[in-house]
Formats: C-alpha cells, sequence, structure tokens
C-alpha cells in the first residue's frame, strides 16, 4: 500500500524563530489527534536542524526544499544533500517549478541532485508539472512523462521506490486556482501508467503521487478522495498550523 502524505513547502517564508514555533504549533496539534497520514514540513535550510529537535519524529517527518547538485567542496552558498541528511532531515523536495523557473533548473541539473540525494539516504519529492501554455496546448502529458523520464528513469527500481512524486501545475501554484479534482486524477492516473511502463505495476502502485497547487482545507478532500491523488504538496496553506491540520485532517 503507498503512503498517503501532506507535505508542507514552507519556501522563502519565516525567521528560524518563526519556524520554529510553527513546527512547534503543528506538533502540538498533532500530538492530540494523530494524523492518518505521513506529515512533512518542508523547510529552508536554516531551519531543518531545529525543526527535527522540535518535532516528535513519529508525528512529523522534515524535509529540505532544495540541494547541491555537487557532492561537496568550493561551491559557495549551496548546501549538499549530506548536509541535509545531518540535519536529521529525511527528505528533500527537488525539482520544484520554482526552481526551474527561477534558477534554471535543468532535467540533468535535477538528475544529479536526485542521485546525491538517493546516494545519501534521503526520499526524493520530485516535483513535475506543466505551465499554462500547455495546458492550453493540451500537452501536458508529454510535459510530466518527459520531465519524469528525464530525471529518474534512470534509476533502479529499488531507487525508485524512494521517490515520491508531486504533480503542481505551475498556473496553480499561489494563484487560488486549483486543478479540478477529475483534472488531477486524469494525469495522476495517467502519471502512475507512465511509472507502470517503466517498472511495471506492483511498482506504480506503490507510488505516492501528490498534488500541489493552491490545495486548501476546503479542497482537500475531493481531490484526495480520488483514486490517484495520495495527498498534497502545500505552500501558502502550510504557513499556518491550522489551516495546515486543517488539510491533513481531510484523511480521515
Ligand atoms: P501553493 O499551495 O501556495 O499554491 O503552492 C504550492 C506549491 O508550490 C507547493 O510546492
Amino acid at each position: 500500500m503507498r503512503k498517503k502524505i501532506v507535505a508542507g513547502n514552507w519556501k522563502m517564508n519565516n525567521t528560524l524563530q518563526e519556524g520554529v514555533k510553527l513546527a512547534q504549533d503543528v506538533n502540538a496539534i498533532l500530538a492530540k489527534e494523530a494524523p492518518k497520514c505521513t506529515v512533512i514540513l518542508g523547510t529552508p535550510f536554516i531551519h531543518l536542524a531545529d525543526v527535527v529537535r522540535n518535532v516528535d519524529n513519529k508525528l512529523v517527518k522534515v524535509s529540505a526544499e532544495n540541494c547541491a547538485d555537487k557532492e561537496k567542496g568550493a561551491y559557495t552558498g549551496e548546501v549538499s544533500a549530506a548536509m541535509v541528511k545531518s540535519t536529521g532531515a529525511e527528505y528533500v523536495i527537488l525539482g520544484h517549478s520554482e526552481r526551474r523557473a527561477y534558477y534554471g533548473e535543468t532535467d540533468e541539473i535535477l538528475k544529479n541532485k536526485v542521485d546525491l540525494a538517493l546516494a545519501n539516504g534521503l526520499q526524493v519529492i520530485f516535483c513535475i508539472g506543466e505551465v499554462l501554455e500547455q495546458r492550453e496546448a493540451n500537452q501536458q502529458n508529454e510535459v510530466v512523462k518527459a520531465q519524469v523520464e528525464n530525471a529518474l528513469f534512470h534509476l533502479s527500481a529499488e531507487q525508485f521506490s524512494q521517490i515520491v512524486l508531486a504533480y503542481e501545475p505551475v498556473w496553480a501554484i499561489g494563484t487560488g486556482k486549483t486543478a479540478t479534482s477529475a483534472q488531477a486524477e486524469e494525469i495522476h492516473a495517467y502519471i502512475r501508467s507512465v511509472v507502470a511502463a517503466k517498472y511495471g505495476n506492483q511498482v506504480a502502485d506503490d507510488t505516492t503521487i501528490l498534488y500541489g497547487g493552491s490545495c486548501k482545507a476546503s479542497n482537500a478532500p475531493e481531490l484526495f478522495a480520488q483514486p490517484d491523488v495520495d495527498g498534497g504538496l502545500i505552500g501558502g496553506a502550510s504557513l499556518k498550523a491550522e489551516d495546515f491540520h486543517g488539510i491533513i485532517a481531510a484523511f480521515k
């Protein structure tokens, strides 16, 4: 059975103190009522070690939002997968559309990041998704297929089992415009079929595929009820403990 996951992606928000408080608040809510899914907090690098120390690992897992495409050395300002792992974080988000669009992350770069993350024992939340013009041209399937193939399909089936996919249509991120549950289901099922064609039905069945893009407490139940939508990757609504909990509570 594949894992159900609700993961926050704080992006570039929260000072260290604000982030620790938010993590403590999420943890306190979940301590009262254990979540019915895996809950992950994706935080900036500077928060990782403190957030790990401030949550109960049985209730809350911690993720970085990125890692370097180089192992170590003279890369000023970069943070390696090994460094992320050493904080106690268990996951790393890679391939977010903001990294692709604003920081020029290509499939080739992402492939290196994925390899380094896995080699250092991190699980990867790998983001894919089309931009508006591609959706309007009905190219979304070929876009996500190429993103998955180019950065992930060199992995062995065993390595691929450490990957969580996150379908995030770029036109839905931070826009208040969500994919309909039918649109989400259609493309999630397609993504699963792409995985099945490469790794077989068992691996595809076991792959968690999250939806991301203006997901909130009000639309999460319908989205997560779709057979191929296994949870969400949450931006804006992960920045307040109550809002984030409202989404986690969609899994009853
Ligand atoms: P929003 O939930 O703010 O639309 O962001 C989604 C996202 O990019 C998560 O990675």
